[in-house]
């Protein structure tokens, strides 16, 4: 998959959900993001009324390249949003028997999220940045073999807390302190290229 085309299961999806953001979302206020190595429409602030009454927000995605993340606020948590590149997609198939819940069967996302790479568009990762232990924010590590990871660490997030640990749609590992994958918060799509944090066809 390349760019930020989507598939076309996810796109079909996604086109009713979109005619309903038209509407649901005009009202929106607009957020930006806080980048974390992308660089990022600056313009896109949120106003203190918005982040006061915990407001959906919207993302632009379409800088974050291959790879990357970037780092939003909903409701004052820390939102990640990474684009998974193709080798990202496929380690989350090798990690199947390394978490501990691979079919994300606790509640800790949407109905629409309950899939191997717990999103709508399986290129985006849309993850609450909260570590579901005690609360630390995971750190974004998507270096393979990352040295004081392990040669099996195919990239994720780590909790330097107490060293729990994430795949890259945010499953935990086993025998790991955190109980739960990273939540998935409500989430939809504008277009392809803006994300709208909190707010979906299921909670409005
Ligand atoms: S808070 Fe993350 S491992 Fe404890």
């Amino acid at each position: 998959m390349t760019g930020v085309a989507m598939s076309e299961v996810a796109r079909s999806a996604d086109t009713s959900r979109r005619k309903f953001l038209v509407g649901a979302t005009s009202a929106l206020s607009v957020i930006g993001a806080i980048g974390i190595a992308t660089p990022f429409v600056a313009s896109w602030k949120p106003s203190a009324k918005a982040k006061a009454a915990g407001a959906p927000v919207k993302v632009d995605i379409s800088k974050i390249r291959p790879g990357e993340q970037i780092r939003a606020e909903w409701r004052g948590k820390p939102v990640f949003v990474l684009r998974r590149t193709p080798e990202m997609l496929e380690s989350l198939k090798a990690n199947t028997d390394r978490v501990a819940d691979p079919k994300s069967e606790k509640p800790q996302q949407p109905s629409y999220a309950t899939n191997e790479g717990r999103s709508i568009n399986p290129e985006i990762a849309v993850l609450v940045g909260i570590c579901t232990h005690l609360g630390c924010s995971p750190q974004f590590r998507p270096e393979v073999g990352a040295s004081d990871l392990g040669d099996d660490w195919l990239g994720g997030y780590f909790c330097p807390c107490h060293g729990s640990s994430f795949d890259l749609a945010g499953r935990v590992y086993k025998s790991v302190p955190a109980p739960t994958n990273l939540v998935v918060p409500p989430h939809s799509y504008e277009s392809d290229n803006v994300l709208i944090i909190g707010i979906d066809e299921e909670t409005v």
